[in-house]
Parts: C-alpha cells; sequence; structure tokens
C-alpha cells in the first residue's frame, strides 16, 4: 500500500477528509507520517487522536533548506513515497522538490491559475469574480503552479461574504482531494506538457 507523508500548519481538515477517504477505503494508501511546522497546529492534535505517527518541526527562524532536509529526513525514515501538501503554509526548497519529484500535490482554494498565494478566496471575492473553486496540482519550484489534476467550481452568490465563499469551496475541497489522490495512486494518468490526462 503506497506510504503517505502529510505537511499541515493549521486546521487540517483537507489532511481528516483523506484520513477519512482512506478509513472507507477509497483511497488505497496508508498515512505514515504527519508533519507540522507549527506547534499548535490543531491538525496535529487530530491526527494524534486518530493514533497517527506525527512529528512537530517548527519552521520559524530556520533556513528554507535546512528545515526541508529535516522533514524530508522523517518523512524518508517513514518510508513515504507520495507527499500531500494539506494547508502547508511554508514554500518548499527546490531542493525538497527534487527529492520528490512528480510525487507532491498541493491544493489551493481558487480556480489557478487565478488568486494563486495567501487568502485566495478574499482575493476571488474582492476581485468581483462569478465562479471560484479549488484546484489539486502537483508541486513544481513555483508557489501554486504545478500541473493541474483536478479542479472544481462554485458560483459565488450575491449573498455570499469571503467567509462564506471559502466555506463553500472548502466542502469541494475535501472531495477533489481525495479524487485527485485516488487518481494518481492509481497511476492511471499521464502528464503531457502542463496537461494532466487520464489513460
Ligand atoms: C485550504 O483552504 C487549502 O486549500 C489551503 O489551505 C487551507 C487548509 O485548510 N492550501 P485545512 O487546514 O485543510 O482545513
Amino acid at each position: 500500500m503506497t506510504k503517505l507523508g502529510i505537511l499541515l500548519s493549521g486546521r487540517g481538515s483537507n489532511f481528516l477528509a483523506i484520513a477519512e477517504s482512506i478509513r472507507l477505503g477509497h483511497i488505497d494508501a496508508e498515512i505514515a507520517l504527519v508533519v507540522s511546522n507549527r506547534e499548535d497546529a490543531p491538525g496535529i492534535t487530530a491526527a494524534q487522536a486518530l493514533g497517527l505517527p506525527t512529528l512537530v518541526l517548527p519552521s520559524q527562524g530556520r533556513k528554507r533548506q535546512e528545515h526541508d532536509e529535516a522533514v524530508v529526513d522523517a518523512l524518508r525514515r517513514a518510508g513515504a513515497e507520495w507527499i500531500v501538501l494539506a494547508g502547508y503554509m511554508r514554500l518548499l526548497s527546490p531542493w525538497f522538490v527534487h527529492q520528490f519529484a512528480g510525487r507532491i500535490l498541493n491544493i489551493h482554494p481558487s480556480l489557478l491559475p487565478a488568486f494563486p498565494g495567501l487568502d485566495a478566496q478574499k482575493q476571488a471575492f474582492d476581485y468581483g469574480v462569478q465562479f471560484s473553486g479549488c484546484t489539486v496540482h502537483f508541486v513544481d519550484e513555483h508557489l501554486d503552479h504545478g500541473a493541474i489534476i483536478l479542479q472544481k467550481s462554485v458560483p459565488v452568490l450575491p449573498t455570499d461574504d469571503e467567509h462564506t465563499l471559502a466555506d463553500r469551496i472548502l466542502v469541494l475541497e475535501h472531495i477533489a482531494y481525495s479524487e485527485a489522490l485516488a487518481l494518481v495512486l492509481s497511476g492511471k494518468y499521464r502528464v503531457e506538457g502542463r496537461r494532466v490526462l487520464p489513460l
């Protein structure tokens, strides 16, 4: 069974949705390690409650690659084969990306390439778009940039504010991330340039 390494910094709702999909047998994988770069991340407490192996490696004040080397070392020791970024609020060094080339996934709460970076839902809301959504993509050296695996869209309603929009996107994030993971772990895809196509 494929071993996953999960990296998170906060709430951990995407991680929990993935853990539930695994429990239900929708994803053929096991979680080998959950790493947080923040001691106070609720996601790490939730992982402990599920009895999963966890590790906190504080990143504040550490050089990017130096911290990444410690994370990668822990992931390798745990046998992680694929890396899932689930609200990991730290840019990976090119070195890290190279260690797991083509095997790192991220989810972003907008329809990329629109609104990369922080507060994507607020960016989209303030811009006045009528549709937004979420994107699961491969991770490359650039922020929120790698090839798109799957997107799901939601309408922005006249009654929305940035928070209700974010809530509606989050519901789809939890579905999209598991679907994308199931696809890549099945190996039934090919990458042509920036396009990820089913086999
Ligand atoms: C999500 O909105 C995700 O798209 C973004 O960070 C947030 C993490 O939320 N990358 P959670 O910690 O998974 O609840």
